[in-house]
């Protein structure tokens, strides 16, 4: 060790054996120091994230769109949802799931998992009204994925929620429908447990399958409270007073 770093060790180490817990530097002592800067100021943001799209002609949905649909909730979010792409009502309004569909979701968030839409993220595979409702094509997905990627990268969440087939499909990976693989967890990339499950409009038009739904969220919720209970448990007890 060289002599200067030597002292100041040596004298750190003086400094705490007589008990000082801390150096008096004020904020001009320290600015320009790394750790001063705000902890996230380098990290990726939502906004960053839809400034990038800006007013996005990277595939044939932008034709037909009125709005980008680029997402809604928490940026926080332990939960995303994520479905297929806008509809009409989304497509007017700028907003995911906004019609029936929506209303269908929301009972699902508010009265299966005891959530509220502030609390989750939703958004959808592809981010402009594929025309006539029909399915996002691969090529309009592959052009879009990367930014949900990125709206996942930002939000980091513990759960992800695949809503149908297209969302299912494209986030796993996989050409297994969503018949096969709902009622059990698949991995996103990153580790992050995903939970594939029927599209709200599905569900719309076939109630009896509610049920299976209603089975697949009863385990996300169970998923959601064992990570909040192991966070808790691995989190430094609280300091201790007389
Ligand atoms: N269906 C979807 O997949 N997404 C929406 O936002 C609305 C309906």
């Amino acid at each position: 060790m060289k002599p200067l770093l030597a002292d100041i060790r040596g004298y750190l180490k003086y400094l705490e054996l007589m008990g000082v817990e801390g150096l008096p530097f004020d904020d001009g002592a320290t600015a320009g120091f790394k750790d001063d800067e705000p902890e996230d100021s380098a990290a990726l943001t939502l906004q960053d994230v839809r400034k990038e799209i800006g007013d996005c002609t990277r595939c044939k949905l932008c034709k037909g769109r009125t709005n980008i649909v680029f997402g809604a909730g928490s940026p926080k979010a332990g939960l995303v949802f994520v479905g297929e792409g806008p509809g009409r009502d989304e497509d007017i309004k700028g907003l995911p799931f906004v019609g029936a569909a929506g209303a269908m979701l929301t009972r699902i968030i508010e009265r299966v998992l005891n959530l509220t839409r502030d609390d989750v993220y939703i958004a959808n595979i592809v981010k402009c009204r594929p025309p006539n409702n029909r399915n996002p094509e691969p090529d309009e997905i592959f052009a879009c994925m990367p930014f949900l990627e990125k709206q996942l990268e930002v939000i980091k969440p513990a759960l992800i929620v695949a809503l149908g087939n297209v969302a299912a499909k494209s986030l796993i990976g996989t050409k297994t429908g969503i018949t096969a693989l709902r009622g059990r967890f698949h991995y996103y990339s990153g580790g992050i447990k995903i939970m594939p499950t029927y599209h709200p409009a599905f569900l719309l038009r076939n109630p009896a399958k509610k049920r299976e739904t209603y089975e697949d969220m009863l385990m996300v919720k169970a998923e959601l409270e064992a990570i909040v209970k192991d966070a808790d448990s691995t989190s430094p007890p609280e300091p201790w007073t007389p």
